[in-house]
């Protein structure tokens, strides 16, 4: 597939994706109805949707219908958008500007972003779940529930959050600072590339590991190069305000390592990333070039 062929796939996986989130985000009742509001005005302004277009990518990559990776991709991008949320919070990061526009405790309350994470965090285990019509079998169900709740934990999200907040102000090793960002970033995007391949019925075994490293890689290389953007970008392209991350004293690999060895150490592990697909053959291109993209990006 041409280069251009598969920019127009990831575009089709973006507004797929949309489409089901919003689906999903309707209200249940009136008691809820701001809360409903907070979490779609999270979930649905904007955003890369990275993460279900490497669900779908690498799904379809093993032959799943996108019918079959639907629930998985919402999923991802749930957990990500209440991590956002909670990430901008004044206890946080304290950022009132996220995808071009006010953050949700700005735009709605500070009570209100905490329940919208809580609320976005459950909804994406309940999809997950399924029910009696879910095409995805449930033994491949349970398997991304497990994959995917590990990877938002101590030993994921939450616990490379907690070292983010723990080191502000200070420096942190290479070694520390490496595990900080597959914990908080890269852990959750190497759970969206494994649910793709469970959705695909790739549940173990030498194709799983390689998807694995892929997804681990590719998730170290894509925060390295969020820190990156922090100093080299513009808050109208980024979306967010940048500088954020030195005004706060905020670990990131730029401020322990330098901008030259952080831009180099991208590369790196973005051709790691591709290096661990060389098993997967010709199947496996889409995700070569999201790789390539998550370095050269400008926001
Ligand atoms: C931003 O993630 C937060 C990090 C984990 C670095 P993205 O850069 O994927 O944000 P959106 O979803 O495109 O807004
Ligand atoms: C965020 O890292 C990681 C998570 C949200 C889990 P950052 O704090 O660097 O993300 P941005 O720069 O605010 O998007
Ligand atoms: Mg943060
Ligand atoms: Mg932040
Ligand atoms: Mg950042």
């Amino acid at each position: 597939m041409s280069d251009s062929a598969t920019a127009a796939l990831f575009n089709q996986w973006r507004e797929r994706c949309e489409a089901q989130l919003a689906a999903r985000l309707t209200d249940r009742d009136a008691a809820t109805a701001r809360l409903h509001e907070g979490m779609r005005y999270s979930a649905l302004g904007g955003g890369k949707r990275l993460r279900p277009i490497l669900v779908y990518s690498t799904g379809t990559a093993f032959g799943a219908p996108a019918t079959r990776l639907d629930d998985a991709a919402v999923a991802v991008e749930m957990l990500h958008v209440y991590s956002l949320v909670h990430d901008d919070l004044p206890a946080m990061d304290d950022d009132d500007l996220r995808r071009g526009r006010p953050t949700c405790h700005k735009a709605f309350d500070e009570g209100t972003a905490v329940l919208v994470g809580d609320a976005l965090q459950a909804l994406a285990f309940e999809v997950l779940a399924g029910d009696e019509g879910s095409p995805v079998p449930a033994a491949a169900r349970l398997q991304q529930i497990q994959v995917l709740s590990r990877a938002i934990g101590t030993d994921g999200m939450a616990g490379g959050q907690a070292i983010d907040l723990a080191a502000v102000g200070m420096t942190l090793t290479p070694a520390a600072l490496e595990d900080m960002h597959r914990r908080k970033t890269g852990a959750l995007i190497r759970a969206s590339v494994l649910l793709g391949a469970i959705g695909g019925g790739i549940t173990d075994g030498p194709r799983y590991a390689a998807l694995s490293q892929y997804g681990a890689s590719l998730g170290l290389a894509f925060q390295i190069q969020d820190d990156v953007l922090d100093v080299l970008g513009e808050t109208a392209t980024l979306g967010k305000i940048a500088g954020a991350d030195a005004a706060r004293g905020k670990p990131t690999y730029p401020s322990i390592l330098g901008l030259a060895e952080s831009q180099r150490l991208a590369r790196l592990y973005c051709d790691r990333a591709i290096s661990s697909l060389a098993e997967l053959g010709p199947c496996a291109a889409p995700l070569a070039q999201l790789a390539d993209y998550v370095v050269n990006r400008s926001h």
